[in-house]
């Protein structure tokens, strides 16, 4: 591995002590392209003077938090993933918890960003189990580090360009357009929740039948890697499935084995980890 530039350990001591953030769990390449555009928009040459200018300015760290942040995201992104979802994995989903004689289904959005990927998954839920007679409950729980973004994931209201990749059969019933923007129908909303959580630290969830957490793993280093994957399936239940994204891959056979890897799905091993 390449030596540590001057000042990184020390920038990386005063926000774990001062802020609580933990740049450990990030990867080094990471790490240093997003720290670079903070260095030069300051047109500073270093970590120890990158360091003076956090000390002075009390916005610059949210402005660090925003850049080590990468919130891109779309409602159906990459839209044959959720295709196969609907087709291959919802049905799976169903005939297990029927079998266990349950009628309620449950996912987990880790990393959700502006929340798109939630209320895909709960535009997807609604549509296969909402038309189950009777109809099945469905839960989708959305988790992100950035408070900002969830606020605004909560508001459910995004410009109207934003809601271009929604199949028209899914626009039509659980979205109201409003002018210049689109809103989440009420019905859709009231199926996500939206709550603030650090994926380097024990999810609060459990039973869970789907998780995806998709361009998220790709900020951490190996070690905080495997240490979610523990944690995801301990809280998937036997036969749940993890959704990564298109350019992810586990290589822990004994936690998760590929179902579909095209789409990137994984099954969860059926033995405790
Ligand atoms: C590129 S977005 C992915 C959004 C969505 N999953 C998708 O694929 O469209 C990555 C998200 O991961 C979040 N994130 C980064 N580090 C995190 C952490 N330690 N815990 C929870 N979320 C984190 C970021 O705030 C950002 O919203």
């Amino acid at each position: 591995m390449t030596p540590t530039p001057p000042g990184l350990e020390e920038l990386k001591r005063y926000l774990q002590e001062r802020h609580g953030f933990d740049l450990e769990h990030y990867s080094r390449s990471f790490l240093e392209r997003r720290l670079l555009l903070r260095l030069r928009h300051h047109n500073v040459a270093g970590y120890e003077e990158y360091l003076s200018v956090l000390l002075k300015d009390r916005r610059e760290y949210l402005d660090l938090i925003n850049t080590l942040s990468v919130n891109v995201t779309e409602f159906f992104r990459d839209a044959a993933l959720y295709q196969a979802v609907a087709e291959r994995v919802l049905p799976k989903i169903k005939e297990r918890n029927f079998r266990n004689g349950s009628r309620a289904v449950k996912a987990w959005s880790a990393g959700c960003a502006s929340g798109q990927e939630a209320y895909t998954l709960a535009m997807l839920l609604d549509d296969y189990f909402g038309a189950q007679a009777p109809a099945w409950a469905c839960e989708v729980h959305a988790s992100d580090i950035q408070e900002n973004f969830l606020a605004e994931a909560r508001t459910g209201k995004y410009p109207k360009g934003k809601a271009a990749q929604i199949p028209a059969s899914f626009r039509k019933r659980y979205v109201i357009e409003d002018g210049g923007h689109v809103s989440m129908a009420p019905r859709l909303k009231k199926l996500v929740n939206f709550f603030k959580h650090d994926l380097a630290s024990p999810p609060p969830l459990e039973s869970l039948d789907l998780l995806f957490c998709r361009n998220v793993m790709i900020y951490f280093n190996g070690e905080t890697k495997e240490k979610i994957l523990r944690w995801f399936h301990r809280c998937l239940n036997p036969d749940g499935f993890l959704v990564l994204g298109a350019c992810e891959i586990i290589l822990k056979a004994d936690l998760f084995q590929l179902a579909d890897s095209e789409h990137k799905i994984y099954h969860r091993a059926a033995h405790d980890a």
